[in-house]
Parts: structure tokens; C-alpha cells; sequence
């Protein structure tokens, strides 16, 4: 959708009332919006009208939203959204509106989250950590240092927990690394996205139902990489990095196997109780890495336990984190955004249940009780800090239907979130 800021004549026209909605002498009239969620969500209405009559352009008196009209274009570029693939040689609609403000960096943000939407959408034999990487180095056109790991280094780097999950797949896993330096940084955060590019559950194969769209279990690292392209434009006073360790999760003859042992670069040895598992062990090495280089703050997000969509259902992410402070940051972004989060507790009396006989812990085995919580805990071991911050997006990551602005499918959960987040820290 291109957004113009000019009053035009002659297209569909819309209007906003208290009450009413819908068609009245030729204007569609959209209720009154009264929170900046709402205002996006009348914005995903303007789009389904102009996509129902088949307009190609509208007209929307925005003023008259007065502070709101950022949310509802936000939700107008948000909502017109397709599949890379199905957008080629479409015609682009236009909204024309009556005000200025913000439109270029709307514009931004909706590059951002297509770009992570178009990234976790795409299909698992094309979206693998070789073309992840690919996709990363294209960051370098917007002066960003992107390095990409391979197996030697991550070898040398000691991302044990990925290079063992990875072992099953043609495929070799990846670590994509990327940084954004300011002139005078104030600190430094890692930003961490699991980048499991296919999970099919490994040895412990997942049955039919479950391994449907298990294509978008990189959506942590999508959202990771699509904040860091925004990060020039946002110039944050933050150094950021970002971690996405990378791999495809294939039952083979050179997986690796329930019963394995992995020392990890922290020297924990980790019992693989099941192969599915296999998102904390690649965050565990990503977690350990950002410590290493001295993070002042780690955020990891991570499609991480079915648990958690159990728990929380499709719409909100859990938000875990030893930190008052950095969960009051978070939740005061997601009250910005809209990306709903619920913050749950990192249990302490539940720690024994990681206990192992054959290793310090194992990284499954105790009964489905609690599982995004059992994650979480599993993740504590490998950071020592207080400033981490964990997202389960299992959830909101990809939605089944259609809601409002989020389109089906890959939803790009989190990467507005991050950049308020950011934002916010300034
Ligand atoms: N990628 C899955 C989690 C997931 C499930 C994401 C559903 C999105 C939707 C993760 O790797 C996984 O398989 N987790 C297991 C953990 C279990 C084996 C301890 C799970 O949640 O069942
Ligand atoms: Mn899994
Ligand atoms: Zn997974």
C-alpha cells in the first residue's frame, strides 16, 4: 500500500463517526477509533473494504483522528500484506490521506516486519541456514557488519548445542552475527533469535499434525534480523548484536540422539532427552556467546514450547525475565505495539526437575507440566545476569487466521516490539 498525503477526489472515501459503520452516500463510514489498537484495527477495515470492492484507491480524512491517525495508518500498511511470491505484479493500492506526520517511518517499519514475514514464510528447503545467511548479508547495504559462522568457527566459538542439532541435515549450520555500532554507545544489548529453519523434531519425530508449520520455527530469528535492519534509520545510542544461531532439526543416520551428552562451551554438560528439544540448545549457546562478549542486556526470542501456546493461546507471547525493570520496559513497549505479552514466573522449585543423572541437566524428561516454564528455566542455567529477557513467540509467531492487521501465516511478532523497546531505552 503507498501511503500519499494528499486530499483526493473521486476514489472510495472514508469517513469516521461515533456510531456509525459502513456505506452512507457514497462515503464508508469506520467507528470513531479511541485507543491507538483500535485506530490499527480500523486501519486493517479500510483495507479489507477497498480489497471487498475491489478498489485500487481511497481517500481517508485522517486529521480527524487527530494523535490516533499514526496507529491507523500503521494498521492500513500492516494489514495489506501478502506472501512475497503472490505480491510480484500485483498492483499496488494507494491510501491517500490528509496529514504528514510519521509517514516515512511507517513506511520503515512495515519494510521491517515484511522483510522478517517474507523471511518466515518462505518454504523450509528454500529457507535454510544457508539462505538465511544470505538474506542476512544483504543488511551490509544499510551499513550494518554482518558476519556468517560456519561450522569451523562455531567449532572454535564452541555453539556445541546448534552443531549438534544440526548434524542430521545436508544442510550445515550457521551462526549470523549481526552489529550495529553508534558513534558514542551507552551500552550493549544482544538481541538473540532462534533460527531453526525446519523442526521436524529430529529422531523424537514430531506426528503429522505437529510438524505442520514447523517452516516458521526461525521465527525468533527473523524478527531479530528484521530489527536490525531498522536499527540505521533508528540510531539507537546502544551498540546492538544480534545472535541467530542456525539449523535444521532432521531425523538422518548422523543425527544426533536421546541419550547424547553435550558439553556445552560453559563446560554444563547437557543429557539430550529428546531430540525436539532443540531450541534451547541452540539458545544456550547464543546465550553463552553474548555473555562472553559482554552484553549489558540479553533479549532472546524463540518459538520455543507448544506449551506456551497452550498456555497463552495464538495472540500473546510469554515474557520471562529476572528483571522488575526489563519486564516494566517490555510491557510497556507491548502496550505500544499491541504484540500482547503475559509475563510468567521462572519457578525456582522447578529447577530439580532439569536434574540428570547421566549429566548437570538434561534438556527435556520431566512430564508436559509447565513446559514453557521448564524452557525458560533451562535457558537460566547458560546466563548468569539479571538484565535477560526470554519471549516464548510459539504463539503469535504465526497465526491461523487472519486478525485484523496480521495476515494468516507469519505475523512478524516482535519486531515492532524490539524496536520500541529500543526506542524506549534511549
Ligand atoms: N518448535 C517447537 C515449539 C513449537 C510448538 C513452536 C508449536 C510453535 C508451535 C519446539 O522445538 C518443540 O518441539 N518443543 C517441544 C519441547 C518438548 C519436546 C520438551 C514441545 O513444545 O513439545
Ligand atoms: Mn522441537
Ligand atoms: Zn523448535
Amino acid at each position: 500500500m503507498k501511503i500519499i498525503n494528499e486530499k483526493k477526489e473521486n476514489v472510495l472515501r472514508f469517513g469516521f463517526h461515533g456510531e456509525k459503520e459502513g456505506y452512507d452516500s457514497g462515503v464508508y463510514f469506520l467507528k470513531l477509533p479511541a485507543t491507538a489498537e483500535e485506530a490499527r484495527r480500523k486501519g486493517a477495515e479500510a483495507v479489507s473494504v477497498m480489497e471487498k470492492v475491489k478498489a485500487k484507491e481511497g481517500f481517508a480524512p485522517t486529521s480527524e483522528l487527530g494523535p490516533l491517525a499514526r496507529y491507523f495508518v500503521e494498521g492500513v500498511l500492516l494489514a495489506d500484506y501478502k506472501f512475497a511470491s503472490r505480491r510480484k505484479g500485483e498492483e499496488e493500492k494507494t491510501l491517500y490521506v490528509d496529514y504528514s506526520q510519521n509517514l516515512e517511518e511507517l513506511e520503515q517499519i512495515k519494510e521491517a516486519v515484511f522483510f522478517a514475514r517474507d523471511i518466515i514464510n518462505e518454504a523450509p528447503s528454500i529457507m535454510n541456514p544457508e539462505e538465511f545467511s544470505k538474506r542476512a548479508l544483504t543488511l551490509e547495504d544499510f551499513g550494518l557488519e554482518v558476519f556468517i559462522g560456519d561450522p569451523k568457527w562455531m567449532k572454535e566459538e564452541g555453539f556445541f548445542g546448534t552443531l549438534a542439532v544440526g548434524r542430521g541435515s545436508e544442510i550445515k549450520p550457521r551462526v549470523v552475527l549481526v552489529k550495529y555500532t553508534p558513534l558514542n554507545p551507552k551500552g550493549k544489548i544482544a538481541l538473540i533469535g532462534k533460527g531453526i529453519t525446519f523442526d521436524s523434531g529430529g529422531l523424537n519425530l514430531k506426528p503429522s499434525k505437529a510438524i505442520k508449520g514447523m517452516h516458521m520455527d526461525m521465527a525468533g530469528a527473523g524478527a531479530v534480523l528484521a530489527t536490525m535492519k531498522l536499527l540505521p534509520a533508528l540510531e539507537p545510542e546502544f551498540e546492538v548484536l544480534g545472535i541467530m544461531p542456525l539449523a535444521e532439526n532432521l531425523p538422518s543416520a548422523s543425527s544426533y540422539k536421546p541419550g547424547d551428552i553435550i558439553e556445552m562451551a560453559n563446560g554444563k554438560t547437557v543429557e539430550v532427552d529428546n531430540t525436539d528439544a532443540e531450541g534451547r540448545l541452540a539458545l544456550a549457546d547464543a546465550l553463552i556467546y553474548a555473555e562472553k562478549h559482554g552484553a549489558d542486556v540479553i533479549v532472546d526470542l524463540a518459538t520455543l514450547t507448544g506449551a506456551a501456546v497452550v498456555a497463552l493461546g495464538e495472540l500473546l507471547a510469554a515474557l520471562y525475565t529476572p528483571s522488575d525493570q526489563e519486564a516494566s520496559q517490555f510491557l510497556k513497549a507491548s502496550d505500544k505495539t499491541g504484540e500482547m505479552l503475559w509475563r510468567m514466573p521462572l519457578v525456582k522449585e522447578y529447577e530439580d526437575e532439569l536434574k540428570s543423572s547421566r549429566a548437570d541437566i538434561k534438556n527435556a524428561g520431566y512430564k508436559r507440566n509447565g513446559g514453557s516454564i521448564m524452557a525458560a528455566l533451562f535457558l537460566k542455567e547458560f546466563v548468569s545476569r539479571e538484565n535477560w529477557v526470554h519471549l516464548d513467540i510459539a504463539g503469535p509467531a504465526m497465526i491461523e487466521k487472519p486478525f485484523y492487521y496480521m495476515p494468516a501465516g507469519a505475523t512478524g511478532f516482535g519486531v515492532r516490539l524490539l524496536i520500541e523497546y529500543l526506542r524506549g531505552k534511549r
